[in-house]
């Protein structure tokens, strides 16, 4: 029934981690190809490059042990491909669409009549659609639909150290987002807790989310390979929903700094040497292919929010500069912030955004950005002169901006809808006018 009967057999010859070496007599599998271990399980192993002209060296990944030398292995045929359709929403998988929710694979019949993709698409053709003002998504968060708007078909980012609120945000815009947009969510967990994506399951259940989100997990507790294809799986699934359903998608991604990590795990295991602060060269290109597939064309749009956890509290850390790179509006969360108990913890100063722009977010919006910025970078210098004179010292108008600050600062914090089960306070949400009006209101 497989297309894959006719190939001659390979054979296991070595084991070394999740290392394992095929070697076959003929009918040499492609880079990139599943094959199968003949035992019972049928343990999936992934070509990872090709040595001698008759050795398939190949990353163990399903994780499987058991697998052991003079084991037979059978051809795919093809390379790691994952089915597409409706039939993917509502549920949990893993990178090889294995369900990791509990409950049964789908049927055999409703499989075989899915499409199939791999997950190791070529980059397509990108044509750049034009944003016009109805194309920002609201978050109703203030601090975000004014400093780092979120635009249909553009990419955002959320970057910050540990534990400083990553991904109660993501969780908030999902929760905020997706249920005004009604656009279909792709969820990516990418080497985080495995307890996240439990909640983030029970958020959707609670909101009522699930039947426009599909969900792909591959967290700390899989291995490297894992780990680095789940956001190859997620994002093979949006292009099949935006260029042949023509949707819009919303693709969430936590997180994409422990891409880059896998990436270089499994470099490292199978030989490569790391050069640049640690990451192997080649992570870069295969950072900006992923990257270049979140993008929207003719026939849909992908919107995408990725958080980037920065190691160390360093921003200058390589790949997380690298990724920023290809953002449109970067929210930066910072220790500093959140221990002034400012919630959500967002360092204005150093989030930016190359979309708000009068054409993007209107003249008025724009222009209030321009003084809002202008205020709280007096503040900022100010600051460090009322540490010495005092406050009593400054002039009336210097006075009267560092306090406008100070209100500005406290008006951008909000409770967060996601949090209210947790805290018993009421989430808040503001539409983009409240926002706007809230502020012309303070600086006025
Ligand atoms: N907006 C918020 N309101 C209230 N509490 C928050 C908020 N954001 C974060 N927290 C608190 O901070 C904790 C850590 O947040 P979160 O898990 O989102 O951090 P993170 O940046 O994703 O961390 P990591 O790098 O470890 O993944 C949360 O469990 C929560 O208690
Ligand atoms: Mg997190």
């Amino acid at each position: 029934m497989s297309r894959n009967t006719a190939y001659k057999k390979g054979v296991v010859r070595s084991l070394k981690g999740i290392v394992i070496k095929v070697r076959f007599d003929q009918d040499l599998p492609d880079l990139n190809e599943m094959l199968y271990i003949d035992n019972e399980k049928k343990s999936p192993l992934l070509v990872s490059s090709l040595s001698h002209g008759d050795t398939a060296v190949c990353l163990n990944i399903g994780g499987d042990y058991g697998i052991q030398k003079g084991d037979t292995v059978t051809r795919s045929g093809h390379s790691l491909e994952i089915p597409v359709g409706t039939e993917m929403i509502g549920r949990v998988w893993d990178t090889m669409a294995r369900p990791i929710d509990g409950k049964p694979q789908l049927d055999d019949e409703v499989l075989s009549k899915m499409i199939k993709r791999p997950i190791f698409a070529p980059a397509f053709q990108e044509t750049s659609l034009k944003n016009r003002p109805d194309d920002i998504l609201e978050t109703g968060m203030k601090v975000l639909d004014f400093f780092t708007p979120f635009v249909k078909g553009r990419k955002i980012g959320i970057v910050g150290g540990a534990g400083v609120g990553k991904t109660v945000l993501t969780m908030e815009m999902i929760n905020n987002v997706a249920t005004h947009s009604g656009a279909i969510s792709i969820f990516a967990g990418i080497g985080e807790r495995i307890r996240e994506g439990h909640e983030l399951y029970k958020t959707l259940q609670d909101n009522d989310l699930l039947k426009t989100t599909a969900m792909f997990f591959g967290q700390m507790n899989e291995n490297p390979v894992q780990r680095s294809l789940i956001g190859l799986s997620a994002i093979t699934l949006a292009e099949y929903f935006r260029d042949d359903e023509k949707k819009d998608i919303l693709l969430f991604a936590d997180n994409m700094y422990r891409y880059i990590q896998a990436r270089n795990e499994v470099s490292t295991i199978i030989d490569q040497t790391p050069a640049e602060g640690g990451y192997e060269p080649t992570i870069f290109s295969d950072v900006k292919a992923l990257q270049d597939r979140l993008s929207s064309n003719e026939n849909g749009s992908i919107t995408a929010l990725q958080t980037i956890y920065v190691p160390a509290d360093d921003l200058s850390d390589p790949a997380v500069q690298m990724i920023q790179h290809e953002l449109d509006s970067i929210i930066v969360l910072s220790r500093v912030v959140a221990a002034q108990g400012i919630r959500p913890a967002v360092d204005i100063m150093a989030s930016s955004s190359s979309l708000l722009t009068p054409e993007i977010v209107g003249e008025r919006h724009y222009a209030l950005s321009v003084r809002v910025q202008a205020i709280l970078q007096k503040y900022e210098s100010l600051k460090g002169i009322i540490a010495i004179i005092g406050e009593s010292e400054l002039s009336t108008e210097d006075r009267d901006d560092y306090n406008k600050a100070k209100k500005l600062i406290q008006f951008f914090t909000q409770k967060f809808n996601v949090m209210e089960k947790m805290t018993g306070i009421k989430g808040e949400y503001f539409t983009r006018e409240d926002t706007l009006n809230g502020i012309e209101e303070i600086i006025k």
